[in-house]
């Protein structure tokens, strides 16, 4: 037999295309999950009370329960009304998942700014509203920033759990391999060595990108 044919650098399309759906889910999620957190943390952070402790219930019980099992509650419970797409109920998954821990880093982001610039700035008769626009959140930001990046990151390796729907993702696809090849090990060495190329790059990126923050 060709032994040829088995080489990893011959499938080399199947990983580039888990590459690519582990990418749009992680780029996709991270933007839901952006808006999804920002407002469950001022859902948190306000003054109505229901409000808040729906913000705060979902918070919990997002970060209290495994990915894994929320990838299938979604993906069969959703099922069960309406066909959605397996590659769908993942980003959804993932998304409603990764809200809950952005809201997290969003509320304290803000925490962590000082007390004291909000009474400065209301004591300069700026109002509420004023001071959160130009005052606090823009102090905010600086934490927050680098933090969504890490999110970014995480869930480069955290959504390869979506595998287990059927979504075509690169553990999926490594999976694939290691049947077309009769390989176990080769491809999982790849796909690992894939991850970590991703999420290593990504960091240097962001890293540069913070570099660059601070001299503005
Ligand atoms: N493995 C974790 C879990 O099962 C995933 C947490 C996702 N983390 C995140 N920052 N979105 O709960």
């Amino acid at each position: 037999k060709n032994t040829a044919d088995n080489t990893m650098i011959h499938y080399w399309k199947y990983f580039a295309k888990g590459i690519g759906y582990t990418l749009l889910i992680t780029a996709i999620s991270v933007v839901v999950g952006v808006i999804l957190g920002t407002l469950l943390a001022l859902m948190r952070l306000g003054k109505n009370k229901i409000i808040k402790v729906i913000a705060v219930s979902y918070i919990e019980f997002v970060r209290g329960t495994p990915l894994m099992i929320q990838v299938m509650f979604v993906y069969f419970g959703i099922g069960m009304i309406v066909n959605v797409p397996a590659l769908l109920a993942g980003i959804i998954a993932v998304s409603l998942n990764s809200g809950a821990y952005i809201a997290e880093v969003i509320r304290s982001g803000i925490g962590s700014i000082d007390d004291g610039q909000m009474e400065a700035a209301r004591s300069l008769g700026l109002s509420q509203k004023e001071t959160y626009k130009s005052v606090i959140i823009p102090q905010a930001l600086k934490n927050i920033w680098p933090a969504l990046g890490n999110e970014f990151i995480t869930l480069i390796k955290e959504s390869s759990i979506v595998s287990i729907i059927g979504v075509t993702d690169l553990i999926y696809q490594m999976k694939m391999v290691q049947s077309a090849t009769y390989k176990g090990i080769a491809p999982i060495f790849v796909a690992m060595v894939l991850y970590f190329v991703l999420t290593f790059s990504l960091s240097k990126l962001l890293n540069y990108f913070e570099g660059k923050m601070k001299h503005v």
